[in-house]
């Protein structure tokens, strides 16, 4: 029986079927309860975390997630990297439904979302200038490309407050500062994750072009959903691919977020 895990994957529901020897675990935090109840599991060799982000049948919004909750119960697991997929809307006409983005930088337009664990008891200022881990975008950059995934290695996702989508003349806005994708719930999860010391690689699915660049009525939640609907099964046996070729060794700087630094409390 499995029941801790090295990885995690914070994912859509459709994800559940990734592992074997599966058990599903309740987890509580300081925070309140995680999304759900997270399953544990091995894919080959690894040990795995599944946690559906919005929880079982999309219960919570974008902005409504418990992502405190939710990284924290992942670490109090003993996990240490974290691979997040979700869709993202493009903000270049070249890019479009089905390419994969593996971004490398990303700018916060959310407001009022919990984003930090470190609020009272002393300052903890993690650096945050390269949010996403290097090995983890690597690895997902080749697996992806080897199953030829039209992959984008690099580009800045834009996360907004939701959960409506942008007007046109933020999206175009949005473009126009050269960023690449747009999402929901790409922020605070990165942060989180730096504040906990865990490596987080986002694998953003494109599913539509957004506003600022498509000529038609506007993203709907339908075309959306639809589209992530229809790439799951791709999507899914992407990740476990992704999870095989993860470094055992962490030998990035995010083990070390916190090096230095005189924290509040103890890390689960
Ligand atoms: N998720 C998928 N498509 C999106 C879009 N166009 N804007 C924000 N979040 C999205």
């Amino acid at each position: 029986m499995v029941t801790r895990a090295d990885i995690a994957v914070i994912g859509g529901s459709g994800f559940y079927s990734l592992l074997d020897e599966a058990e599903e675990l309740q987890v509580d935090t300081p925070y309140g309860p995680p999304s759900d109840v997270i399953t544990v599991g091995r894919i080959g060799s690894r040990t795995v975390a599944f946690l559906p982000r919005h929880g079982r049948g999309h219960r919570y919004p974008p902005h409504r997630i418990p992502y405190r909750a939710n990284l924290w119960a992942l670490r109090s697991l003993g996990v240490r990297q974290v691979l997040a997929p979700s869709a993202v809307g493009s903000l270049r006409q070249e890019y479009g439904p089905g390419t994969l983005v593996i971004p490398d930088q990303l700018v916060d337009r959310t407001s009022g979302r919990p984003q930090t664990y470190y609020d009272e008891g002393g300052a903890v200022h993690v650096t945050f200038a390269d949010p996403y881990c290097p090995a983890g975008r690597a690895a997902a950059v080749s697996v992806a490309r080897a199953e030829g995934w039209p992959t984008v290695d690099g580009g800045t996702l834009v996360v907004i407050e939701g959960p409506r989508f942008s007007t046109r003349a933020e999206s175009q806005w949005f473009a126009s500062n050269g960023w690449t994708i747009v999402g929901m719930t790409g922020h605070p999860e990165a942060v989180l994750a730096r504040e906990l010391a865990l490596c987080y690689t986002s694998l953003s699915l494109v599913t539509d072009h957004d506003a600022g660049v498509e000529v038609g009525e506007g993203v709907s939640q339908e075309e959306v959903f639809a589209f992530f609907a229809a790439n799951i099964e791709r999507m899914r046996s992407l990740v476990a691919k992704v999870v095989e070729a993860l470094p055992e060794e962490r030998t990035c700087p995010c083990g070390h977020a916190l090096d230095g630094i005189k924290l509040p409390f103890e890390l689960p």
